[in-house]
Order: structure tokens, then sequence, then C-alpha cells
């Protein structure tokens, strides 16, 4: 299970509203006694929504990578484990056939993604998340994989640095960062990274977001190789699913959001065009329906109470019968 980080490390006051709850298990159109797996357990909240929803006999497989979660929720939904409800599994969501083999857990009604990192991570400073406040420059969601975001930012050649803060923090200004970051390293903190990369861009400017926002996406993208493990966790979401079946998906950010579009469009597509041939292409049964033709997006009330959800795009998919 990696590194022992204790429950007592996490800050007190540190708590994990979920976004887009009801759209979510209404789009799961979440029933008693549904089946339903819950890929990114995080603070447990949307975990909890849909033991609710599927009681009294429903049942949820819970995954996280991030082991002081599994602790976290395993305190917290106790009651829900007891019960034989709730089963727990530590690890990444690419794994996701493997954990609900080991539980003889298929098919199932429902399956949900909530991506990205939750409050409690960026809350705990250790965990080196977050610039607000100084922490290592850790940002891996399993302190049991190897790459650390220091090692990225201390250790690779000025070109590749440059080439994923453009490319997974979209950073129009990737390169001067990268020039100075490798000037001025190493780097110890999220904080002496965060005043560097101020440093590097001249300032505030007056934007409302800090200049260090998209590097630190950018390497918390490549720690734990967060675009890989979408692609390889839908295909499999999808094979667990029953006829029938929902598949609902939150991200946060552009790249995130592509990726589940657009694998969502293929799997709903009917006719496949084939660009090596001029009027190429062939006639396939579509393996889902999307629900949404445009992602749900929090209110201005959610947005209000939860800032967090601004940025959130919620997707949804029916798995169609396969004959
Ligand atoms: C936004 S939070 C989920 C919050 C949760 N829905 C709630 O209501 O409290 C995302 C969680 O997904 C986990 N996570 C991110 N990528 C993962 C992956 N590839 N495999 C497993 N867990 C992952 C993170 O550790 C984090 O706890």
């Amino acid at each position: 299970m990696g590194d022992r980080l204790p429950i007592a490390d996490d800050p007190a006051d540190a708590s994990h509203t979920p976004v887009l709850l009801t759209q979510t298990l209404d789009g799961l159109a979440v029933r008693p006694g549904a089946w339903l797996i819950d890929c990114t357990v995080g603070g447990g909240g949307h975990t909890e929504a849909l033991l609710s929803r599927s009681a009294p006999d429903g049942r949820v497989l819970g995954i996280d990578a991030d082991p002081a979660a599994i602790r976290r929720v395993s305190l917290r939904l106790a009651d829900a484990i007891a019960a034989r409800r709730l089963i727990l599994f530590h690890g990444d969501f690419a794994r996701l056939e493997e954990a609900a083999a080991a539980y003889v857990f298929a098919p199932v009604d429902g399956v949900l993604l909530d991506l990205g990192v939750s409050s409690f991570q960026l809350q705990t400073s250790e965990r080196g998340f977050s610039f607000m406040q100084s922490g290592p420059l850790d940002m891996r969601f399993d302190p049991a994989q190897p790459l650390r975001a220091a090692d990225i930012v201390n250790d690779w050649d000025e070109r590749d640095l440059a080439d994923v803060i453009f490319r997974y923090g979209e950073e129009p200004q990737s390169r001067r960062i990268a020039r100075y970051l490798v000037q001025h390293r190493p780097f110890t903190t999220t904080a002496q990274l965060a005043d560097a990369i101020e440093r590097a861009v001249g300032g505030r400017r007056g934007s409302r977001l800090h200049p260090a926002t998209r590097t630190f996406q950018a390497l918390r993208i490549v720690v734990n190789a967060e675009l890989a493990q979408i692609e390889v966790v839908l295909p499999q979401a999808l094979r667990l699913l029953k006829p029938g079946g929902r598949l609902a998906v939150i991200s946060f950010h552009s790249l995130e959001d592509r990726i589940v579009k657009q694998w969502m469009q293929d799997e709903a597509r009917d006719y496949v065009p084939d660009p090596t041939r001029l009027h190429g292409g062939y006639n396939r049964r579509p393996t889902l329906r999307i629900l949404t033709k445009k992602p749900i997006v929090a209110d201005a009330t959610e947005v209000n109470r939860n800032p967090r959800s601004r940025s959130a795009k919620l997707r949804i998919a029916e798995k169609l019968p396969t004959i």
C-alpha cells in the first residue's frame, strides 16, 4: 500500500463536496438493488449517495489510487462495509476489470468516474498538490508510485519539460517557464516552484489564475499518467456494464473531457469512415447511446457554494444491447 499516510495527517477542517451530485445520480438512473462501481472514491461523497439511492440492497465497489482516501472512507462508511454493501479497492482505476473480477462484481448497472484531485489531497500540504500551501514536490495519487513532480522539475531536460507544460498544461509560456526553471533548479517545495513560475512569466499581470496553475496541472497529469489511465479505463467500464447500464464521467479540464467525448462519440457511431479509401468506410453496430449531447455543468448556485464545480463537465452514456 505504499507509504503510510495516517488519517491524522489530513487537515482537520478539510472536506470534499461532491460535484454535480443529483445530476450524476439521475444520469446513472440509480435504482434500489443496483450494482455500481465508483472508480474515484475520494472523500466518499458520491459513494455514499450511490449507496443511499441503491438502498436497501444495492452494492458499490469503490476504487481509489490514494490509500489515504481508502482508509478515510473505510471509516466514514464502515456501516456499509459491515452490511456487505460496500467493497473498497486500493489501486489505479486502470485495473478496473481486475478489481471487478477479484470481487466477482459484474455485470454492473453503473460506473462513475469523477476525475482529478480531491479537496483532501489539495489541502494536505505534504502531498504537494497545491501551491496555496507549501509542501514537497510530490503530487502522486499513490505514494507507492516512483515518479514525483520533483523528478520532472529537477531532472528532465528543458525541452521535455517545456513540452509537457505546453501539452498537459496548455500553457502558452511553456518555453519561457521551462528555461527559467532549468536555470534556477533544484526546487524542493511547491511554494518555491510557484514563486519561480511567477517570476518566469513576469508576475501575475492581473490574471485571476495564478501563473503556476497550468504548470502544476501539467506536472500532476504526468506524475499520475492521468490521460493514459482514462483511455484505458473507458473500454473496461463499457465491458463491465449490463446492456442498459450507464457510465458517468465528470472531468475538470479540456484534455480529459476531449478524451471522454471522443471515445463516447466513437462508440456511438454506426458508420466509421475510412480515410484511406475515396468512398470508404463501414457500418457497425454502436455500443453506446450518448445521453448528454452537451456536457452537464454546475449552475450558479452550485458554483457559489462549491467553486471547484466551476470547471466540472459531466457526460453520460448508456450501453446498448449487443444483439
Ligand atoms: C475528484 S476526487 C473524487 C471525489 C469523490 N467523487 C467524492 O465525492 O468525494 C478524485 C479521486 O480520484 C482518485 N484518482 C484519480 N486518478 C485515479 C486513478 N487513475 N485511479 C484511481 N483513483 C484515481 C484521486 O486519488 C481522488 O481521490
